[in-house]
């Protein structure tokens, strides 16, 4: 035990008590033997690479690369994303891929090089295989996007080694291996899941590893719940992302480059990847920001677009003590005429933290509750964690057994943990067997009231005084038939969960659209649902976290997202409160909650002036509610994100692209949140074209810096000339808010209008915006009636 596990063990005592503490010892103890048993040690390794190239074959798509101890496949997918699995890896199987793999685009075809090497020349790119095995990935023009050196194994040697034919391992195996990669000097990072410090990933290690940091969680903390080996890799050259599908444990070693100041000497940024197992695949996908989140969007699934309710904000609570308290705050809302969207009740509702229970001593009647509420119109939303209590008697822990559903050891026994109800047992959300089982517990939380579900605890967390949080390594998995245990299945458990959740509320309630968040996920989370910050500490540094987490995730496919408002971890003051509810009254999932010592969250327990500022920011966010729903449909249309990079639309930038206190808010917004004590003025900068304070009306001229008031009512908003957006007019309908064109100039916009809560074919009504004489215009492309109401402004500077 070293010192982190000392303190780790004092704040779990803390969070559990000393009953739980000693589980916890006992558990970690019992992990620790399990995986010394079952899980080779120490032995032998060989290193390899791959060696010369002694020839090649085409096949669809690109072809087959033969070196002397390993072979490379580059296969380009219609759309163009290209995939490279070294050792006989294919796409499939995957957790991340959205059903059938792409089809080869055939007109990719593999062919010599001039310099004794091969390349693969498809229409957005082109592959050129050196005869050692580094990889380029370059623009059509030729500009390289990434050269991929030769990769390293470290194959086992002794009998638990996964040696296969010819000396090499069976792909997916357990050999440890590691590829490095050279991007231009002036790219940047982004990605990697939910990251504390960002969104700019700068110079250091990032663990790929889901991990609940035990506490509130701060910039520097790493990892965090979701990670995801997936980079979006910025630089003038072009934007690319990567995508390493391989679910072991692994680190990313990031180091940015540097310009040769008029040397002319570049060192390129670089980019290693250590991996514990598991296949050697990847993904590479080019063009502009917008393209490339589409065809990612395409291999790993359309994001699950939320109910409407979902845009609205939400309140969340550990410990609300009972429904006659839930009841006075959401009367506290009313009586303020707070909008409200829904309550969630965390694992105090449970009968003794047990999940799918009910505590009926504090909520005697939860339906009439949820009933009562939603007459409201405010919806219940209930914490789901995957430990099961292994208790007789719990009917969820029997039913669970009876279908031998819960994960066990290499000896067949199954795995314990701790956590919140006590020693408990983990679904094995691997098996589709499992999955179909848990999916149909969620019958018990619907005939509750409950409309939406917060997955949590879900890396999955086991409370341990000493080594890891989380199940034994050598812990089994089904792996969908294949087989595997706890190293390769960890990353995907979360994945897994939210499979189960999404797919048994589908056919629980097929008429309505599932509302599922997640803490914990992998590439391809967004198929089910978003997730949100875990416990990001109160103070100005979590407000950051904040910020970054949602940027961080929405360029890796998950656009629903946001923080707990208000920091998870002890009591914001005045400003830092109201600071946090502005910016989260701009971000897709907009919660206040908070842990159970923390405080609480409602705007008015902060004094009057604070209520004011709240009411403002909540006023706004539900006349923006026709634009986040647009902005929700368009990401599972197109892959965009709501909450997007100031670069977004011009990558070249190079000073967007190293703004990370700002952000777009689809096409027309730019938000400045104030992100640190004492700010009433604060800089922006504009990204190209004119801009408009949206409180003042002036108009700025971009790209460069300007200065925007940031007084403690309101945070910077600017909105793009020419932009046509839906949000609610004074009568509760939907109005387009047009802001004017520069003179000579036009603008656009999309609008796809509320179809309700189930599975309606969204349409898409596209508007421009132009000066006819000094009138400004809006009309629709199709040429028909415009049909809403228009407001233009702006016109005082246009
Ligand atoms: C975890 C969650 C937090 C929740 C708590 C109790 O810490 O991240 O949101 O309140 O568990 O369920």
């Amino acid at each position: 035990m070293d010192g982190r596990d000392l303190v780790r063990s004092v704040r779990v005592v803390r969070a559990v008590g000393p009953a739980q503490g000693l589980r916890s010892v006992r558990s970690a103890w019992r992990a620790w033997r399990a995986d010394a048993r079952a899980l080779p040690r120490g032995g032998g390794e060989r290193a390899r690479v791959p060696g010369a190239a002694r020839g090649a074959e085409a096949l669809p798509g690109g072809g087959v690369i033969h070196f002397a101890r390993s072979s490379l496949r580059v296969r380009v997918a219609s759309g163009g994303a290209v995939f490279c699995g070294w050792d006989g890896a294919e796409p499939e199987p995957s957790y991340a891929l959205a059903g059938a793999c792409p089809q080869v685009d055939a007109r990719a075809v593999l062919e010599p090089d001039t310099e004794g090497g091969w390349r693969v020349v498809s229409e957005r790119v082109l592959v050129a295989v050196s005869r050692h095995g580094a990889v380029e990935v370059r623009t059509p023009g030729g500009a390289v996007l990434r050269r991929e050196l030769p990769p390293r194994w470290w194959d086992r040697t002794d009998a638990a080694g996964a040696s296969g034919a010819g000396g090499r391992p069976e792909a997916g195996g357990a050999s440890r291996w590691i590829q490095r990669s050279e991007v231009a000097a002036d790219a940047r990072f982004f990605g990697l899941g939910g990251r504390a410090h960002g969104p700019r990933l700068r110079d250091g290690v990032y663990r790929l590893w889901n991990t609940d940091p035990g506490g509130a969680f701060e910039p520097g903390d790493d990892p965090l719940s979701v990670t995801m080996p997936v980079q979006l890799v910025v630089a003038d050259a072009g934007t690319h992302l990567v995508f390493h599908d391989n679910s072991w444990d692994g680190r990313v070693l990031l180091r940015e480059g540097a310009e040769g100041a008029g040397s002319g000497h570049d060192r390129p940024g670089s980019c290693e990847l250590r991996m514990d197992g598991g296949p050697l695949r990847y993904w590479v996908l080019a063009g502009t920001p917008a393209r490339v989140l589409q065809v990612w969007t395409a291999l790993t699934g359309a994001p699950a677009l939320p109910p409407q309710w979902a845009l609205g904000y939400q309140h969340a609570r550990w410990g609300f003590g009972g429904q006659d308290e839930v009841r006075r705050v959401v009367a506290g809302y009313q009586e303020r005429e707070l909008p409200l969207s829904a309550v969630h009740l965390d694992i105090d509702h449970f009968d003794r933290h047990r999940v799918f229970t009910v505590d009926r001593a504090r909520y005697p009647d939860l339906p009439g509750l949820a009933r009562e509420l939603r007459a409201q119109g405010v919806r219940l939303v209930s914490i789901v964690d995957p430990a099961v209590k292994a208790e007789p008697g719990d009917a969820v822990y029997e039913g669970g057994a009876a279908c031998d559903a819960f994960v066990r050891d290499a000896r067949g026994r199954e795995v314990r943990g701790v956590v919140w109800p006590g020693e408990s047992v983990y679904p094995d959300f691997t098996d589709v067997r499992v999955r179909k089982w848990w999916g149909a517990q969620y019958a018990e939380r619907l005939t509750q009231g409950f409309a939406g579900f917060w997955h949590d605890m879900n890396e999955p967390v086991s409370f341990a005084a000493f080594g890891e949080q989380t199940l034994p390594r050598s812990a089994r998995h089904a792996l969908e038939g294949r087989g595997g245990d706890h190293r390769e299945a960890h990353n995907v458990y979360a994945l897994a969960m939210a499979q189960a959740g999404f797919e048994g509320l589908c056919e629980l309630r097929p008429a309505e659209r599932p509302f599922l968040f997640s803490r914990s996920g992998w590439a391809g989370m967004q198929r089910y649902g978003g997730t949100w910050s875990g416990d990001v500490a109160t103070g100005w540094p979590g407000l950051r976290s904040s910020l970054s987490l949602v940027l961080g995730l929405g360029l890796c496919g998950v656009p629903y997202s946001g923080p707990d408002v208000g920091g998870y971890s002890d009591t914001p003051s005045r400003e830092l409160y109201v600071r946090w509810f502005q910016l989260g009254a701009y971000l897709p999932l907009f919660r206040t909650h908070s842990a159970v010592w923390a405080g609480r969250r409602e705007p008015w327990e902060y004094g009057p002036e604070v209520l004011e500022h709240a009411r403002t920011a909540l006023r706004e966010r539900q006349r923006l509610l026709p634009y986040f729903e647009t902005l929700g449909q368009l990401a599972r249309l197109t892959g965009a994100p709501y909450v997007r990079p100031v670069w977004w639309s011009a990558p070249r930038d190079r000073s967007l692209r190293d703004c990370e206190d700002a952000f777009l808010l689809g096409d027309a917004l730019l938000v400045a949140p104030a992100l640190a004590a004492g700010v009433t003025r604060r800089p922006v900068q504009l990204p190209r074209g004119r801009w408009y304070d949206t409180a003042t009306g002036r108009a700025h001229d971009g790209p460069g810096q300007v200065w925007v008031d940031a007084p403690l009512s309101r945070i910077p908003v600017l909105a793009r000339a020419g932009a046509v957006l839906p949000v609610t007019g004074e009568d509760g309908g939907t109005e387009l808010e047009v802001w004017a064109p520069k003179a000579g100039r036009g603008g656009s916009g999309l609008v796809v209008p509320d179809g309700g809560d189930g599975w309606q074919r969204p349409t898409v009504e596209r508007f421009t915006s132009r000066w006819e004489g000094d009138r400004v215009v809006v009309e629709r492309r199709d040429g028909g009636a415009v049909g809403y109401p228009v407001r233009v402004r702006g016109l005082v500077d246009a």
